[in-house]
């Protein structure tokens, strides 16, 4: 299909609300462990179930190569496929591991337990990683950094995999406690904030986390109770560079980041300066897709992404070439798509389009261009509404765009399913 073509497929496609799941509760798009951490723009597990059911019946091979806290290398496990996948945020990492795990319910009850016990009565060193204690001190009044110093300080002398989940609910209690303005996805402090006493903010997401497992473990293949690493590959790594052999995936279901308002990297920061897991923040963040720190410089190939850079230029030229690099390292991802599939197998990429500085960025349509030239055929296009997009409400009165996107991005309630077939 040329150009053309797409655009006028993509222009014809309506809504399909079969794909929006817009009757599902909180508890059901949070079953089982996808209720662990909560993570921007996680998709939902119904999603990738029925792409499953549709495109990949059976005990595939399915990857992810922007797996983000592992909604579909959980949902692919859990129906008995091996999972792979790759992810630069190693929080994502740990997070999708922790997930993926089913542990015995009653013995990871007792652990918790124990753990819980010793944890009110620490007397521990707070352990507070020592090159972010300055930036953290931002988040975290010294009392508070104290308390969550303890708690850390008890987590890591637990060992393993009851370590691991226990780090999971720390994290995902880091927002709440601390000036991380809280209905901001963005990094805003908040000084005048409420804040919960850390431990029984875990205890209580503890026991959330308890409940999602249990009930995973009944559903769980006896395969993954046994050996649950023997059923994945995944790494914190570089979506361009997938941990599997070439021809081996079924399908790839995934949705990439885009160039929006907000920097993934900056967003799980909380998580990562407390877990010591990121070294150089600087250089972690060019190493995300759609950042606007990313390397410029580099041109798209396809027709339609070089028409999107060419009209932001006019606009705003640095703007332009981040989305030029944005394409260009996508359409890398895509090659990687088709090396890893095998013939017939499938590519699912989900992805929405957006509004920078007035430009419509059609980010679906030039995925699919990008995907045709990797190798891949276009088999079908799905447009599903997404019934729990928090959208920008107010516009600035000055500018006239909305006033929570600092970049003058605009996000649509509409997303697209690109899907593509290995020829
Ligand atoms: C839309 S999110 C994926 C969310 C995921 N579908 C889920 O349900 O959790 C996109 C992810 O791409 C990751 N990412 C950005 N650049 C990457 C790169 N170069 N390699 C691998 N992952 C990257 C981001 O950290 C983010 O987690």
């Amino acid at each position: 299909m040329d150009a053309q073509e797409i655009l006028e497929l993509f222009r014809r496609t309506e809504v399909d609300e079969s794909w929006s799941f817009g009757w599902l509760k909180q508890s059901q798009t949070g079953k089982l462990t996808h209720c662990y951490h909560r993570y921007p723009a996680k998709f939902i597990p119904q999603l990738v179930e029925r792409l499953l059911e549709e495109y990949a019946p059976g005990e595939v091979h399915v990857n992810d190569p922007f797996f983000g806290c592992g909604t579909t290398v959980v949902s692919a496990v859990t129906k008995g496929c091996f999972a792979s996948g790759t992810e630069i945020n190693p929080v994502g990492w740990l997070i999708a591991k922790v997930k993926a795990t089913p542990l015995e319910p009653g013995w990871l009850q007792s652990r918790v337990r124990g753990f819980l016990r010793r944890a009110w009565e620490s007397r521990a060193e707070p352990l507070v990683p020592e090159r972010y204690a300055e930036r953290l001190g931002y988040w975290f009044p010294e009392e508070q950094m104290d308390k969550l110093g303890r708690l850390l300080a008890e987590i890591m002398r637990e060992e393993g995999r009851v370590r691991d989940f226990l780090l999971v609910g720390f994290s995902h209690i880091l927002k709440s406690c601390s000036l991380w303005s809280q209905s901001s996805t963005k990094p805003l402090r908040n000084p005048g904030k409420r804040l919960p006493e850390p431990l029984s903010a875990l205890e209580r997401h503890l026991q959330k986390m308890l409940r999602g497992n249990e009930a995973f473990w009944e559903v769980a293949p006896e395969r993954l109770r046994r050996e649950p690493e023997g059923m994945l590959r995944i790494e914190v790594g570089d979506a361009r560079a997938q941990p599997v052999e070439s021809g081996s995936v079924d399908i790839v279901i995934t949705s990439s980041p885009y160039v929006t308002s907000y920097e993934y990297a900056d967003l799980h920061q909380l998580s990562n300066m407390w877990l010591d897991t990121v070294h150089d923040l600087r250089e972690y963040r060019r190493r995300f897709i759609g950042s606007l720190y990313a390397e410029r410089g580099r041109q798209p190939e396809g027709e339609i992404a070089r028409m999107i850079v060419e009209r932001l230029e006019e606009r705003s030229p640095r703007l332009a070439a981040s989305v030029a690099a944005f394409f260009a390292d996508m359409q890398q991802v895509f090659r990687e798509t088709a090396r890893v599939l095998r013939r017939g197998g499938r590519a699912c990429y989900v992805i929405g389009n957006t509004r920078l500085r007035g430009v419509e960025v059609l980010n679906a349509e030039a995925f699919a261009e990008g995907m045709q030239i990797a190798g891949l055929e276009l088999e079908r296009v799905i447009r599903r509404r997404i019934p729990l997009k928090i959208l920008p409400q107010r516009r600035d009165p000055v500018t006239g765009r909305f006033s929570s996107a600092s970049t003058g991005a605009e996000a649509y309630p509409e997303e697209f399913i690109v899907v593509c077939r290995k020829v």
